[in-house]
């Protein structure tokens, strides 16, 4: 693999950036209400988003209650695809997104007309605080003969130097179509869901060196000691995990992909190795199966995240009732970079719905080219 750059941002020193260390996340994640504060604070979020003709979009990764809520409230939890998807053809005039802030940003920059609020503006990650515009920008004229594919967790800066964005769910098949072009890729930010990519596909392509803290820290060995202990048990995995990580899976998947292979596998045992905030909707939706995290850390080694996101943990029922109610905490996007950004998703977004309406997807792919 060629790996042209290296990790720009330490996780604990980001200020730089503007951003939030994953100390000060782990500080300011919400203490649990008592079930008296969480059943009030239920309540006046369901007021509040009548009242502001609002609708809660949340990842699978942030608190169970905010997953519930969103649903419960004709809302969405899903994953970053389906997110952007849904906020943008939802009639509400206010979305509320609980995630991380590249998620409230794609939101804008597809409904820039739309309030996007979310709990926590200082939500970050460690992708996008590992890919500052400008180095990143220079890493594309060094590379001017190849196609920019640019993983959703990134600024809107960075979105707008791309030709195409890709979420884990439609990364194989873009890369792919592209590929069958002829194309060059670049790749940013993710190394191990580009590897991965790279691997699947066969690509020729260059990589960004960054990754996600929760899932660079997942341990083949402990893994393959876990799997010896549960024999019959699949495995599944995210793939910005590492490589030899995901080479011991039964199914490599983005969250929804994760959620589709615990409900098809016939399999009463799964090992998982993503945000334990995905063990909510997997145990949920599957009573008569069994999920265990994947393990973290390897023997007396300690982990930053121990598989939870600082970030998404930093999102609560009493930031999203505030919210609401004063209309702070609202994603701004500058209108001409907004424009530049919305190209590569609009043609994410094209290119998905193509596939699977079963439509040609090839008519997508020739057009693509810096705007
Ligand atoms: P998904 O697109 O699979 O939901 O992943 C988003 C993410 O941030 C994973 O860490
Ligand atoms: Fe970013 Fe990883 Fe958190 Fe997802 S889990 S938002 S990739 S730091």
């Amino acid at each position: 693999m060629q790996t042209a750059v290296p990790i720009r941002v330490d996780y604990e020193q980001p200020e730089a950036a503007g951003a939030c260390s994953t100390h000060q996340a782990w500080a300011r994640v919400p203490a649990e209400p008592t079930q008296a504060e969480r059943t009030a604070l239920k309540t006046r979020i369901r007021e509040l988003l009548k009242a502001r003709n609002a609708v809660m979009v949340s990842h699978y990764y942030v608190h169970p209650d905010l997953q519930d809520l969103a649903e419960e409230t004709g809302g969405l939890v899903s994953d970053s695809l389906e997110m952007a998807r849904f906020g943008r053809d939802h009639a509400a005039q206010t979305l509320v997104v609980s995630g991380v802030r590249f998620m409230g940003e794609t939101a804008k920059i597809l409904s820039p007309e739309k309030r996007v609020l979310m709990p926590d503006l200082d939500a970050t990650c460690s992708l996008d605080l590992g890919c500052p515009a400008a180095e990143f920008s220079a890493f594309c004229d060094a590379h001017p003969d190849r196609t920019v594919v640019v993983y959703a967790n990134t600024s809107a800066a960075v979105k707008a130097r791309a030709d195409w964005l890709v979420t884990s769910s439609c990364a194989l098949d873009i890369v792919r179509a592209l590929k069958e072009r002829g194309q060059k890729i670049l790749w940013a930010p993710d190394r191990h869901l580009g590897g991965y990519i790279q691997r699947e596909t066969g690509a020729d392509m260059v990589f960004w060196n960054g990754a996600c803290i929760v899932h660079d820290e997942f341990k083949a060995f402990e893994l393959q000691a876990l799997k010896a202990e549960h024999p019959g048990a699949k495995v599944l995995v995210h793939p910005e995990s590492p490589a030899d990580v995901v080479v011991l899976a039964d199914a490599v998947g983005s969250t929804s992909g994760i959620l589709k292979a615990a409900r098809e596998m016939d399999a009463k045992e799964f090992i998982v190795a993503t945000d334990n905030g995905m063990m909510h909707k997997l145990r949920t939706l599957n009573p008569g199966k069994v999920f265990i995290e994947a393990p973290t850390a390897g023997n007396s080694a300690t982990c930053k995240s121990c598989a939870h996101c600082p970030w998404m943990a930093m999102n609560g029922l009493a930031g999203l009732a505030q919210v609401l109610e004063t209309g702070t905490n609202e994603i701004k996007v500058d209108a001409a970079l907004g424009q530049r950004a919305r190209l590569p998703i609009d043609r994410m977004l094209a290119f998905t719905e193509a596939l699977k309406a079963g439509r040609p997807v090839t008519g997508l792919v020739p057009n693509i080219g810096a705007a």
